[in-house]
């Protein structure tokens, strides 16, 4: 709790919260039992610093399979209070395609003014797709008033069938980041069958509108590989990591692997490594990494995988060989499940919408406390 501000000489203790006690699994949505399942499914978060009075202000979304027709679209939940309580703020809808949005949504605050989008401006991506599946397409919306209200900006990158087998020609799983004052959006892309079952990309915008070429991230010489879902971090020396599922993985399949690299427009030159702790825990599918200043000179790298609840960490920056540790959480675990650093920076928020064709899925939110 925060004296926020003076008002008329009266003092108004406002809710802001920048620690919390460490909490599991506590509710964010519950869909109705009549929902198809999975009825929710790979949930997103963003935090906002400050959203008028408000600050340190939790947004979530997730995957709605609310039953159709009509079309599906974004929810968008809203806590003050570091995510213990969460109110309805807004739907993202589709306005352009009669589609829906349907599958993986991101959120994201511009730290930078992009084009006409001034900084604060939240953004989000999505999959758009027709109830039959039989198309795909990056589309990206944007709110100028912290996530009230929405507004269609661009279309990024269309692709075939939305299903995940080598020979379809889906886009999937976007995920923005900004270097140099330019933004950056990767994604999956199937687009190139015979040569890429499944390769990474990434296209950028310096005004939200029109987006550069695709250039490729990870796209392995294997065409059946199928390398998924990046997420990316920068580091205090000045590199950069990413991580993402590697189908095809010698390990085992969708093993986790990360690549850092000096600049995050060029991991394609830079070699993947897997992520396994010492302890022998293995990483298997859907990533997220974030990085905070917390534990040390080089802070914490820290990784979420779909197989467990708890989280892998290191605190030598991903170097080579370096030492992966395993920590246990009471935070269910899931698929795509989503990370972010606190304001304390020794607190993880974790959001999740529950397990691939899971029958009682739930998004839910906890707290951990980094050791
Ligand atoms: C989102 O859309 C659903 C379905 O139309 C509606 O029931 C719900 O109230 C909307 N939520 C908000 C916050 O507008
Ligand atoms: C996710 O993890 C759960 C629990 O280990 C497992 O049952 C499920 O098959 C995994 N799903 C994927 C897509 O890896
Ligand atoms: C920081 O990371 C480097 C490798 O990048 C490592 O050599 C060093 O020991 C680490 N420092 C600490 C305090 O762990």
């Amino acid at each position: 709790m925060l004296l926020d501000f003076l008002v008329l000489g009266l003092i108004v203790v406002a809710q802001a919260l920048d620690v919390v006690t460490p909490y599991n699994n506590k509710v964010v949505f519950s869909p109705p039992s009549n929902w198809p399942i999975p009825r929710t499914l790979y949930a997103r978060s963003l935090l906002i610093a400050q959203d008028g009075a408000d600050k340190n202000v939790l947004l979530a979304t997730w995957e709605n399979y609310s039953p159709q027709p009509p079309n599906v679209w974004f929810p968008v939940y809203r806590s003050t209070d570091l995510g213990q309580t969460w109110k309805p703020l807004s739907n993202i809808t589709d306005t352009q395609n009669g589609w829906g949005l349907r599958y993986q949504p991101y959120l994201y605050e511009l730290p930078s003014a992009i084009g006409n989008f001034p900084a604060g401006t939240i953004i989000a991506a999505g999959n758009s797709i027709p109830q039959d599946l039989s198309q795909t397409r990056i589309d990206v919306y944007a709110s100028t008033d912290k996530g009230r209200t929405w507004k269609f900006v661009s279309h990024v990158a269309s692709g075939g069938r939305a299903d995940p087998v080598n020979g379809e020609t889906p886009v999937w799983e976007p995920f923005f980041f900004t270097y140099e004052g330019q933004l950056v959006i990767y994604y999956s892309d199937q687009r190139d069958p015979e040569a890429h079952g499944q390769k990474l990309v990434h296209q950028i915008t310096t005004n939200l509108i029109n987006w550069g070429p695709v250039v490729d991230d990870v796209a392995d010489s294997n065409p059946s590989d199928r390398p998924g879902m990046t997420t990316v971090a920068a580091l205090p020396n000045g590199k950069y990591i990413m991580t993402y599922e590697f189908g095809g993985a010698p390990e085992i399949n969708f093993a986790v692997y990360y690549r850092i690299s000096d600049s995050p427009l060029t991991f394609a030159s830079a070699t993947g490594h897997n992520i396994k702790a010492t302890t022998g825990q293995q990483t298997q599918s859907s990533p997220v990494v974030v990085w905070t200043p917390y534990g040390g000179t080089n802070g914490t790298i820290v990784v979420s995988a779909n197989n467990s609840g708890g989280l892998w960490i290191n605190k030598q920056l991903g170097a080579v060989n370096s030492p992966w540790t395993f920590i246990s959480t009471g935070a269910a675990g899931g698929y795509a499940r989503y990370l972010k650093v606190l304001p304390t920076s020794q607190q993880i928020f974790i959001v999740v919408g529950g397990v691939l064709g899971g029958s009682g899925n739930h998004v839910l939110a906890s707290v951990v406390n980094l050791p």
